[in-house]
């Protein structure tokens, strides 16, 4: 199977975990595009999705599912998103997509997180893909010097050669060369440097369950 199709099957599968009559928040990126596509077929059951970025809220309108701002609702039951790396305790990397803020809010708001993954994204340790980490412009370069003393490479994410500019109208930095043995300890430490806004290392909102698309079918992964 492609990648393509393990991503079509567990964004299918991730149906099983909707709650009928529940919003449902909705994550970013290509295989949650694969699970949006599958929730416009349950619709009629939902009264609508808190989304994590403006790209899925787009796609969620347009398939005609409501889009409920986050302030709008309660605790949500569930909250479905890719990763760009699992780890075997349910710890993410996530915001290849630069979603990652937006992400951490919903999946905060949701009492359980459902990660929908092909398992080219299952790993030992966190760090073979570069941490995302969203930062206010200013904070940088100092930003850069902290990271490469933990023995990281940061770099700005560019858009045809300019800084992407995320929903918040941050900027984001990819660090590289980091293996990270404690996903909590980490995000801690990054969650307090100054002009940090978020990091791309999903542990306080880790995943409870991991729907992984396997050559021979999703496999779950609970944690
Ligand atoms: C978006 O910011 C990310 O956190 C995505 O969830 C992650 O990059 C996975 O994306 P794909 O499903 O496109 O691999």
């Amino acid at each position: 199977m492609t990648q393509d199709e393990l991503k079509g099957l567990v964004g299918q599968a991730a149906l099983q975990h909707v709650v009928p009559g529940e919003i449902i928040g909705v994550g970013t990126g290509s295989t949650v595009n694969r699970f949006i596509d599958a929730l416009a077929t349950i619709k009629d059951r939902l009264p609508g999705a808190v989304s994590s970025s403006n790209a899925s809220t787009e796609r969620l309108q347009a398939l005609g599912i409501r889009v409920f701002d986050a302030n709008e609702v309660g605790e949500l039951a569930v909250y479905i998103d890719g990763a760009d790396e699992i780890d075997r305790r349910g710890f993410m990397i996530k915001g290849g997509g630069a979603a990652l803020t937006r992400e951490k809010i919903v999946a905060a708001q949701a009492k359980r997180f459902v990660c929908i993954a092909d398992e080219s994204k299952l790993v030992d340790a966190l760090g073979r893909y570069p941490v995302p980490v969203e930062v206010i412009p200013m904070a940088t370069q100092r930003l850069v010097r902290q990271f490469a003393a933990l023995g990281g490479t940061a770099k700005v994410r560019l858009i045809d050669g300019v800084p992407l500019v995320t929903d918040n109208g941050q900027h984001i930095l990819d660090v590289a060369g980091l293996r990270i043995t404690d996903p909590p300890g980490f995000e801690s430490e990054v969650n307090q440097w100054a002009g940090v806004v978020s990091v791309g290392v999903f542990a306080r909102q880790k995943a409870a369950v991991c729907l992984l698309g396997t050559a021979g079918g999703v496999r779950t992964l609970a944690f």
